[in-house]
């Protein structure tokens, strides 16, 4: 082993962890655990996992020797028949204690009602031959929240085989899948020709579902249009405007249902949800599904009128996207950033049929940083 060392010590050992100046000229730090935890042998290469496990060190780990040596950090261990040789790269990246990179942390794009001839397409057999194609699909689904398929296959197969591109078909109470026509019986407003305000899907889930799909199989009725808006140019918005009912609306829980014979589901949501960066990242919000507000009576006149604010002004038409989904199109949006509805329809003038399921967004997440790159793994 050919350790430098030079006159001023680019390493300094303490008592907790050890000082090193990086190839940039910053000073940095790092504690002995977390040295000794990510030593580059802790990582199987083959199924990628951490196989050395720190529980079982007889006593915390400190350091004995530590020097720079070419593109690596050299250090013996106290006690330890162990010499980790870290990357420079690696503490690099670590040393000032940011999160780690994420490809699929792409910043949203706000859009409003005059979006839909910008909507992202996709032709699905070009999904299914290639994954780039793949990539951009799910990049416009976490830029903008919302994307369409063309050329589906007109089969119930067909909406699978799409959204397993993305993930798995993630059920929820209802069932993997649900199919919105009219129902002799409803047990939701949804299977009724009535108009269906603006909304997300199953808010009454303590996790709703995070990307939506739905495949129309069939429109020819009068009337049935789509509406689709994007809640976080909304909220944005709002938020300028009216920034204490904002603050009302994304820091007050509001309780949701979902309540028929055989079940009774319920929740707490907050209308507007914020990030880890405290940006819009999307709304929880349906009215048919809001159940009485438990709140303080004294908190509600202030709420209240916030809320109706609010919801007015996803009304507007400047933010709505209002156009017919063909037979063959299915449309795929994050609902928890997305609110769809649907106008009401004649239901004897003819066939409306839309098959719908979701997958989660960090699948979706997952998949796309699958697609772009190899992690930490990356050759
Ligand atoms: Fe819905």
């Amino acid at each position: 082993m050919n350790i430098v060392h030079s006159a001023q010590p680019a390493v300094s050992l303490s008592e907790k962890g050890l000082h090193v100046v990086l190839a940039d000229g910053r000073q940095a730090y790092f504690n002995y655990y977390w040295l000794r935890d990510n030593c580059p042998s802790s990582f199987d290469p083959a199924t990628r996992e951490r196989v050395f496990d720190i529980f079982h060190l007889e006593r915390p780990p400190r350091a004995e020797t530590a020097a720079l040596d070419g593109d690596a950090l050299v250090v013996g261990w106290q006690g330890e028949n162990h010499v980790t040789r870290m990357p420079v790269t690696t503490l690099a990246l670590y040393a000032d204690g940011h999160r780690r990179p994420d490809p699929a942390d792409l910043p949203r794009r706000a859009w409003h009602g005059d979006h839909y001839r910008d909507v992202a397409r996709f032709s699905q057999p070009d999904l299914i031959a290639d994954r780039s194609k793949v990539a951009a699909w799910i990049e416009a689904l976490i830029v903008e929240g919302v994307a369409v398929v063309t050329d589906m296959p007109d089969s119930d197969q067909g909406l699978t085989e799409t959204a397993q591109l993305i993930g798995q078909v993630r059920p929820t109470f209802f069932g993997a899948y649900f199919d919105v026509r009219t129902h002799i019986k409803p047990t939701n407003l949804a299977y009724t020709a009535k108009a269906l305000e603006l909304h997300t899907d199953t808010p009454a889930e303590e996790a709703a579902p995070g990307v939506q799909f739905l495949h129309c199989r069939a429109n020819s009725v009068e009337g049935g249009g789509s509406l689709f808006a994007d809640g976080v140019a909304v909220a944005n918005d709002f938020r300028a405007a009216d920034p204490h009912g904002f603050h009302l609306l994304s820091s007050i829980d509001i309780p949701f249902y979902c309540e028929h014979d055989s079940y009774d589901m319920r929740s707490r949501q907050r209308v507007i949800e914020l990030d880890d960066k405290g940006e819009v990242s999307g709304l929880t919000i349906s009215q048919h599904m809001a159940d009485i507000f438990d709140l303080r009576q004294e908190v509600l006149d202030d709420y209240y009128p916030a809320f109706c604010r609010f919801g007015k002004m996803l009304q507007d038409p400047r933010y709505v996207m209002n156009f017919r989904l063909q037979p063959g199109e299915c449309i795929t949006f994050d609902n928890h950033r997305i609110v769809h509805g649907r106008a009401a329809y004649s239901a004897t003038s003819g066939d409306r049929h839309l098959r719908g399921c979701y997958t989660d967004r960090a699948e979706m997440r997952s998949t796309y940083r699958a697609l772009v790159g190899e992690g930490r793994f990356k050759t």
